[in-house]
């Protein structure tokens, strides 16, 4: 689809690059010449993902473990990044968390653990990186990762579709303040791409029956689908496209709207079956974290 070297050049972060679609993304563009940087909380699993990475296609993929909540973490690596390697040029906001919950289950623990993630964490990686383009005089180019709940809202997973629909408010808004600058923000609104974080989280113990049977196009979404819009995006040539969140999910909102309105039917019982799985998950997950 695209010309050879399309990202020649280019110094792109990515976050949460080391698993799921910010890995499938950082596939995509080290096969196009980009030169990456990915974070995420997990070290081993960066400098794995790294590897496998380089040893497919070749290229340069340097690691940084940071929890982006932590907001003085999250300035310490952008600086480090400028430091080793020079401006950025783009920035993947892929970074998120979510888990499936009657909101009445919910503690504030609950609902920070993900809009602490997702809604300030994100911020905190576009501030750093934006206001260090601003200062340097440097173009560049934010695509942050939403879903098209920021336009129908959803069901069980209310912390993730406030803090993303707040991200898609940062897009519009940063887009006006920065453009000025030359830097420019869009998002991309994915349907369903499995992955084992959001299957594991999203979908514990399911499958995408659903998903593909209510769709328009009767499928769920293919990886270069969303790796080709995310090149796309990043590329030089569509300078004036930017503010726009762009959905690809095979025209699945618009035909349904929300997802897991299913999950009405649940009982109490398959909630503690639900909750049980995804704690396996994050357990999991966590025992892993080096920061
Ligand atoms: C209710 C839950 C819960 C559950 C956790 N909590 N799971 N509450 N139901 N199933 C509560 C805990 O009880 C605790 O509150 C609080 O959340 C923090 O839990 P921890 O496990 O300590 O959190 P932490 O280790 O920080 O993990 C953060 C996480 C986790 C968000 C909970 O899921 C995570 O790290 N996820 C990263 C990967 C991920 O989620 N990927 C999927 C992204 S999909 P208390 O009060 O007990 O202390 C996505 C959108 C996809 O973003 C869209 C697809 C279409």
């Amino acid at each position: 689809m695209f010309k050879d070297g399309l990202l020649r050049g280019k110094n792109i972060l990515i976050t949460g690059g080391g698993t799921g679609l910010g890995k499938e993304i950082a596939a995509k563009y080290l096969e196009l010449g980009a030169e990456l940087w990915i974070c995420g909380r997990r070290g081993p699993v960066l400098d794995a993902a790294a590897k496998e990475l380089t040893t497919r296609q070749g290229g340069r993929v340097r690691t940084h473990a940071v929890d982006i909540r932590d907001a003085q973490a999250v300035d310490a690596m952008v600086q480090r990044i400028w430091d080793e390697s020079g401006p950025l040029t783009g920035l993947v906001n892929n970074a998120a968390g979510n888990f499936i919950s009657p909101t009445k289950d919910l503690s504030p623990n609950g609902f920070n653990a993900v809009a602490n993630i997702v809604f300030h964490g994100t911020f905190y990686v576009t501030h750093a990186v934006g206001r260090r383009w601003i200062a340097g005089s440097h173009k560049g180019s934010v695509i942050s990762i939403l879903v098209t709940w920021v336009w129908t809202g959803s069901p069980y997973v209310v912390p993730s579709a406030m803090s993303k629909a707040g991200l898609h408010i940062m897009t519009k808004s940063l887009a006006v303040e920065w453009g000025k600058y030359g830097i420019r923000l869009n998002a991309i609104a994915p349907g369903p791409f499995p992955t084992e974080g959001a299957s594991k989280r999203l979908r514990p113990g399911g499958d995408y029956e659903d998903s593909i049977h209510l769709n328009p196009m009767r499928r769920i979404g293919q990886m270069p689908e969303l790796q080709n819009l995310a090149a796309f995006l990043m590329a030089d040539g569509c300078e004036w496209l930017t503010g726009e969140t762009i959905a690809v999910d095979g025209a699945g909102s618009l035909a349904t709207g929300a997802y897991f309105t299913e999950l009405d039917k649940l009982t109490d019982a398959d909630w503690q079956r639900m909750r049980a799985l995804i704690k396996a998950q994050n357990d999991k997950d966590r025992a892993g974290r080096t920061a």
